[in-house]
């Protein structure tokens, strides 16, 4: 696929029909925040209220998100970009299958090449797996940064999973902490 600018891209991902995801969706969950933003966060998969509202991380998780994203100063109105790695909601919130988040890759790498983050955070296990390497254990390697095509990255343990597992919080809080000293190192605006 050759490389669309954001309005040509966001037209083309609304009626994407690449895989069979489209059939169920309500919403194309495209993405959401400043298109200059130089921290660039990435999902799993919309949910119900991401597939009916249109806009990712919007229930019960993306209130917890936007919560932690408070304590560092960072919000999708004002300074970091926050898409998916898969546009249209799994059935029953499943996992998306591989060959949903092949059909869907394109989409994100363009979005990637024209945000051209300088931070690349994963929430949760599956979206680590796909972005930062294969192995990725979220358990052991959440918090730790890895240089990917001179993008530093790293992954917070999924929100989701913290709201099942509260206990896990004060780890992401240590992980926030992280995330804030690399991007007062190497971000340019002013967070
Ligand atoms: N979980 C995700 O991974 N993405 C969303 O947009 C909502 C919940």
């Amino acid at each position: 696929m050759s490389m669309l600018n954001w309005d040509e891209l966001e037209n083309q991902c609304m009626s994407c029909r690449k895989c069979p995801l489209c059939e169920e969706r309500t919403n194309v969950v495209f993405g959401v925040g400043p298109r200059d933003a130089e921290v660039l966060f990435i999902g799993e998969g919309p949910g119900e209220n991401e597939d009916l509202q249109g806009e990712p991380f919007v229930g019960r998780a993306g209130k917890l998100l936007d919560e932690m994203l408070e304590i560092i100063d960072l919000s999708r109105e004002k300074n970091i970009y926050i898409a998916n790695m898969v546009k249209c909601r799994p059935p029953k919130n499943r996992d998306p299958l591989n060959t949903e988040q092949d059909a869907c890759m394109d989409w994100l790498r363009n979005q990637v090449a024209l945000l051209k983050p300088k931070i690349i955070v994963c929430l949760g296990r599956i979206s680590a797996m796909r972005i930062i390497k294969e192995d990725f254990k979220i358990t052991q390697e959440h918090g730790r940064w890895f240089e990917k095509n001179g993008v530093q990255m790293m992954a917070l343990f999924h929100p989701a999973a913290l709201l099942r597992d509260p206990r896990r919080k004060p780890e992401t809080f240590d992980d926030l902490k992280t995330l804030q000293a690399k991007i007062n190192e190497i971000c340019d605006h002013t967070y």
